[in-house]
């Protein structure tokens, strides 16, 4: 079905055809545009040159046009509808998806929404501020189509929440747009989500470590036997490839600036000279890597199980794994510390279902790490970035009460108090990379710790006005 656009709320799920829930939706629509405008984008701008969903097939979804950002159309799209599909594991595998929710898993599936719901305008508000210092007009841009979108995650999530959920999920749906990240009386679910992004370093890492986790669990979310929960997740991992996208080359862009400084000016300390020496940005992967493992939960999981039982969640490529998919006889390993050592527990496989979304995000993020690392040998620096050990810096699952070197040593606390400023970002690596953080608005020109694209967006130039100001 293509999308709406002459509705109120653009979708593609038919909203006209049930008035009560159009009615629903349209109320809580101001909500969402209120919180928008408190706790979206601080910067005002005339209009930005955004993609918008026109269809949800495999080709030509987006539409690129400078819209003014409060007008952008905020709207609910599913993927299409596959009538045959069949849960594809736990206990029920074989027999057809849900097209309702069942009331035995009521409970959890609305608690796994409203999880993912929250994450979305979270990171919106996380990004307040970061347009008022852009290194250019093209990340700007993008960090605006990023905010966007993640506005419409959450109506993705609210519209499962009122559709489906009756009085309990409007409830759920309103509290999303009430608790704000990092407040201190209602914070958001989870802790990456209250922490800070106030640089564009900051924010580089965000979209590719954290966007990750995001790819992951929306991952797990496509495979749900609750058709309408797959579709919408499915739909929602076409808009994620481009905030990982952004993640990734802004990390190779800080990184070949950081690499042509230390070639100019012969030196690790880049810092005088207006960039971002290696030592910050392996500081800053550590951080954001560590508290994005954090969101996979505990290596050890009866809850990941049940979910996987039920068929609520699946793993990661679900239908491309070699085995029985139901997973009760099946064995597998996890991390975890016993007499002050880092060592393997055999587990039932069902059990470290988490463990194993993990292995397939830190797989995943290596990727970024080898590109990184080519960009320093193209430029003929022999130092290499790297992600630290499972362990380090967690505060979640098996690693949370011990300390960890990013090589993996098992530490005491007052080692770790006395050496963690090597290893995270410290006041003063923060205080450094802020004091760069100056908004470059010329159409074409960029920041000095940061290159340049190497293309800009939909074919336009790198020096296309991407974002006008009133
Ligand atoms: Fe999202
Ligand atoms: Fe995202």
């Amino acid at each position: 079905m293509s999308i709406d656009y002459s509705e109120k709320i653009p979708n593609n799920v038919d909203l006209a055809g049930d008035r009560k829930l159009q009615r629903a939706l349209e109320s809580w629509q101001p909500n969402f545009l209120n919180w928008w405008k408190t706790m979206g984008p601080a910067v005002p701008t005339e209009d930005v040159y955004l993609r918008t969903a026109v269809a949800v097939g495999r080709e030509g979804w987006a539409h690129f046009d400078h819209v003014p950002m409060d007008e952008y159309r905020w709207g609910v799209f599913l993927a299409e509808r596959n009538s045959d599909r069949r849960i594809a594991f736990g206990e029920q595998k074989g027999e057809p998806v849900w097209q309702q929710v069942p009331g035995e898993y009521r409970a959890d599936l609305q608690r796994l929404i409203v999880i993912q719901g929250d994450t979305e305008p979270a990171s919106v508000e996380q990004q307040r501020r970061l347009g008022e210092t852009a290194p250019s007009l093209y990340d700007l841009r993008n960090l605006f189509q990023v905010n966007v979108e993640e506005g419409r995650h959450l109506w993705a999530m609210v519209y499962l929440l009122h559709a489906y959920f009756g009085r309990a999920g409007r409830e759920e749906a309103e509290a999303l747009l009430h608790r704000n990240s990092g407040d201190l009386d209602s914070p958001r679910i989870l802790g990456a989500f209250n922490e800070e992004t106030p640089d564009w370093l900051s924010f580089f890492m965000f979209t590719y470590f954290t966007d990750r986790d995001g790819k992951y669990q929306l991952g797990t979310l496509k495979e749900s036997a609750f058709d309408p929960l797959s579709r919408t997740c499915e739909f929602m991992l076409k808009e994620e490839a481009h905030h990982m996208f952004v993640g990734t080359t802004g990390v190779d862009r800080v990184v070949a600036r950081t690499a042509e400084l230390m070639r100019e000016y012969d030196t690790e300390d880049i810092a005088p000279h207006g960039g971002i020496p290696l030592d910050v940005v392996q500081k800053y992967i550590n951080f954001h890597y560590s508290v994005s493992l954090d969101l996979f939960g505990s290596e050890r999981s009866t809850n990941a199980a049940n979910y996987f039982t039920a068929g609520l969640k699946g793993r990661w490529q679900e239908e491309r794994r070699k085995d029985d998919h139901v997973l009760t006889e099946d064995a597998a390993h996890i991390d975890v510390v016993r007499d002050g050592e880092i060592t393997t527990d055999e587990v039932s496989a069902l059990l470290a279902l988490n463990h194993d979304l993990r292995r397939e995000y830190i797989a995943d993020c290596e990727t970024g790490l080898k590109r990184w690392n080519r960009v320093l040998d193209k430029a003929g620096i022999t130092r290499r970035l790297y992600l630290p050990h499972v362990g380090f810096n967690r505060e979640v699952g098996q690693f949370a009460d011990h300390h960890v070197t990013p090589k993996g040593d098992l530490i005491g606390a007052d080692v770790w108090e006395a050496s963690k400023d090597r290893w995270l970002p410290s006041e003063a690596d923060k205080t450094h990379v802020r004091s760069l953080m100056r908004p470059v608005y010329e159409p074409g020109k960029i920041a000095g710790w940061i290159a340049p694209p190497s293309k800009g967006i939909n074919d336009k130039p790198v020096e296309y006005e991407y974002v006008r100001f009133p």
